[in-house]
């Protein structure tokens, strides 16, 4: 079974995005077989891909919908080795389409179908602590925390917890149980006191919970989407690659070393 991790924080612009596709770019070059899932109606990870609308046959809300069966909505991107299922802005009508019952679960629900073909699914969620979020937390094994190492970075991140700490208790049910996989310190300024200040604090927070890599603000990271590139593609050499990359043996060291 694939390990699912969710990639939230409902704070917009932390790196949530920038983290799922490189990471799983990353988790791919290790030659782990990877599932990266866009749940936000920006649509910022299938776009960051270089996936137009035009080369989509179905997204996420089919496969919510049980339109389309899950694997048949696997985009396969094999110059990255990743595979993923995209979203589309009509996303953002979850809520008001999705039946009662397994409203929550749906996600989870259809993803046991597939899990097994993978290592790693990672799932990119909106910013927001809604139902797309809650649909990811309830599918997934863990959680990666991006924080921006700015001002306000702990603002909240309470409510996240808070709102982990509701799902860890509803799936004592179904004997599972949401992890924290790490807090990633992203966008650090290393010039700046300010930013440092925030590592220092949050490590405080989280004590050994907290990545050893820390994400610092680069310029290749920001441009790599332009391209529809992970940025270990686009410039392999930069900072920004080497980062994600010790990243990704961080999370296989964390669930693999077992
Ligand atoms: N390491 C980095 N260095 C420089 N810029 C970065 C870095 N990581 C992300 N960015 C930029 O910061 C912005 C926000 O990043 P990203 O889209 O990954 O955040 P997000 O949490 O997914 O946002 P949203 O909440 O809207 O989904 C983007 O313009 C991105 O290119
Ligand atoms: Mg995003």
């Amino acid at each position: 079974m694939g390990k699912i991790i969710a990639i939230s924080n409902q704070k917009g612009g932390v790196g949530k995005t920038t983290t799922s596709v490189n990471l799983s770019a990353a988790l791919g070059e290790l030659n782990k077989r990877v599932l990266l899932i866009d749940l936000d109606p920006q649509a910022s990870t299938t776009t960051s891909l270089g996936i137009n609308r035009s080369m989509l046959y179905s997204s996420i809300m089919d496969v919510f919908l049980n339109q389309v069966r899950i694997e048949d909505s696997v985009i396969h991107l094999s110059d990255i080795n990743v595979d993923v299922i995209p979203a589309t802005i009509e996303l953002a009508h979850l809520e008001v389409k999705l039946n009662q019952e397994d409203r929550e679960y749906a996600l989870h629900n259809r993803l046991k179908e597939i899990s097994k073909e993978y290592d790693y699914i990672l799932i990119d969620c909106p910013p927001s602590l809604g139902l797309l979020t809650l649909n990811a937390l309830y599918a997934a094994d863990s959680v990666l925390i991006p924080v921006q190492c700015q001002f306000l970075a702990i603002d909240g991140l309470t409510q996240l917890l808070n709102t982990i700490r509701i799902v860890q208790k509803q799936q004592k049910v179904n004997n599972r149980h949401l992890k924290i996989e790490g807090v990633l310190l992203t966008m650090l300024d290393r010039r700046t006191k300010a930013g440092w200040e925030i590592v220092h604090e949050i490590k405080d927070y989280f004590k050994d919970g907290v990545f050893d890599t820390i994400i610092t603000s680069n310029v290749a990271a920001q441009v790599a989407p332009t391209y529809g590139l992970p940025v270990t593609t686009f410039a392999p050499k930069s900072p920004a690659s080497r980062l994600y990359k010790s990243l990704a043996k961080e999370v296989v060291k964390n669930n693999e070393s077992r």
